[in-house]
């Protein structure tokens, strides 16, 4: 089958990748004529596992092709994604205007049926507004042609997101018509060849769904979290709640490690969002609030346990050692990453920072350039030689077995901030050094 994609942004380049991965023939589009050029030649622009020889073995294979001419994509196919971003508005809702931007290009260009299909996360309503954006420019071009507007939310993981596409456990397919929802198993089947995994619903709860789950796992986060902070103070260590609780099924061991807080493109835009389309009408978004603003608090905890091991004195002058600076493992994404916030309380109060990350030091580089009170290191370990304390925000692989002896020697203030709670406190103690992790009672 045929599919062109707008947007090579995580989920459109991912979801072509693998639609070409399975044999279909996909077109990209995407405005930005510059990441054309380097999708062409197999230059993948973001951090993620296996997507570059995946598009490399397919872009050869000539499946899968990038084009930033709107038309030729919209020529190439009657199976037309929008997959652009909903960058947050001023108070949290999602902005439209790439996505409309999107269904106005393609109601000049199609020139047969077409099936429309919406994998960009839009409020509850959108595939409405997409559609009257299509049917206003073919209405101008005085074209009377059928076509369907259909929404297929996307839960790919930034990290796994190829294994996701390729292995879903749910294929959300909101459509009214039958023959939209036919084709789209057509095109996904081989996803799900073994098991049915097709989730079919009316619109604009398949709309719905996909802020409700994104929703849910941060509401999960950030109850660990606030069960975090209800450990530290009665004295129980948050991490034995945690075996406790996932072990009932209902529960689940997903979702519920307490940390520094829940960053990243989505789950934090989307609650918010969320939160607004409940306002909009007529409905209090307690829940929603209170999950975000747990959340805020829960990003300056790492901070606040800082300041208690100094007892409130001066950080000037002290350098602390930053381990992880994406917004989680196996991504060099730092979008609303706790790090960021850690890092600009450092440095208003007049710390130094000496930074490593195995993924997103050019990011790094990119927000923060030559910024004073920054030093960008080439290893953990290095970061960590001549810094007073060690403070880790992202639980890379590599962070988890740490030599104990070795940053006794180093971190002049013998002191471990663990914002994911990678190590034993004993065993930190028993080197030599303090240890404060999250909701850990006894460390308080
Ligand atoms: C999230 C969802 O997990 C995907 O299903 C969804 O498709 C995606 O958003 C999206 O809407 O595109 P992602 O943002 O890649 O995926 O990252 P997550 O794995 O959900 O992690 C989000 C944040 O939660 C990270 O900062 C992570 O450190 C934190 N987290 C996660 C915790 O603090 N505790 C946990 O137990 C799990």
């Amino acid at each position: 089958m045929h599919a062109t994609i707008f947007g090579t942004g995580y989920v459109g380049l991912v979801t072509g990748v693998c639609l070409a991965e399975i044999g279909h023939d996909v077109v990209c589009v995407d405005i930005d004529a510059g990441k054309v050029e380097r999708l062409r030649k197999g230059e993948i622009p973001i951090f993620e596992p296996g997507l570059e020889e995946l598009a490399e073995r397919n872009i050869g294979a000539g499946r899968i092709s990038f084009t930033t001419d709107a038309a030729e994509g919209i020529a190439a196919s009657d199976i037309l994604f929008i997959a652009v971003g909903t960058p947050p508005d001023d108070d949290g809702s999602a902005d439209l205007t790439y996505v409309l931007e999107v269904a106005r290009t393609i109601g000049r260009h199609m020139a047969r049926p077409s099936i429309v299909v919406n994998k960009s996360t839009v409020p509850v309503g959108t595939a409405d507004k997409v559609r009257s954006a299509i049917a206003e420019e073919l209405a101008a071009r005085s074209v009377d042609m059928a076509f369907d507007v259909v929404s297929n939310p996307e839960f790919l993981k930034e990290g796994d997101a190829v294994n996701d596409c390729m292995r879903p456990d749910r294929i959300v397919i909101g459509a009214s018509d039958a023959t939209s929802v036919e084709q789209l198993r057509r095109l996904y089947g081989p996803f799900v060849r073994n098991h049915d995994r097709f989730v079919c619903m009316d619109v604009r709860s398949a709309e719905l769904t996909k802020y409700a789950a994104n929703a849910m796992l941060a509401t999960k986060i950030s109850f660990m979290n606030e069960i975090a902070s209800v450990a530290e103070h009665v004295g129980a260590d948050v991490e034995m709640v945690r075996l406790g609780i996932g072990s009932d099924p209902r529960i689940g061991w997903h979702f519920i490690y307490p940390g520094a807080g829940y960053g990243g493109s989505c789950l934090p835009k989307d609650v918010q969002a969320l939160a607004r389309i409940a306002q909009a009408h007529g409905v209090e978004p307690q829940l929603l609030d209170a999950v975000e603003s747990v959340n805020h608090r829960q990003k300056g905890h790492l901070f606040d346990l800082i300041q208690r091991h100094y007892a409130g004195g001066s950080l000037a002058g002290k350098t602390f050692a930053v381990w992880g600076l994406a917004f989680k493992p196996n991504t060099d994404d730092m979008r609303e990453a706790s790090s960021r916030r850690l890092m600009e309380q450092l440095w208003d109060a007049g710390a130094t920072v000496r930074a490593f990350d195995p993924e997103a030091m050019d990011e790094t580089r990119r927000i923060y350039g030559d910024r004073e009170g920054l030093v960008l290191c080439d290893s953990d370990y290095a970061a960590a030689e001549g810094a007073d304390a060690l403070v880790i925000v992202t639980e890379w692989k590599q962070f988890r077995s740490g030599d104990f002896k070795r940053l006794q020697r180093m971190v002049k203030d013998r002191v471990i901030f663990d914002g994911r709670n990678l190590y034993p406190p004993q065993q930190v103690e028993g080197a030599g050094l303090a240890y404060y992790g999250i909701g850990r009672g006894r460390s308080v």
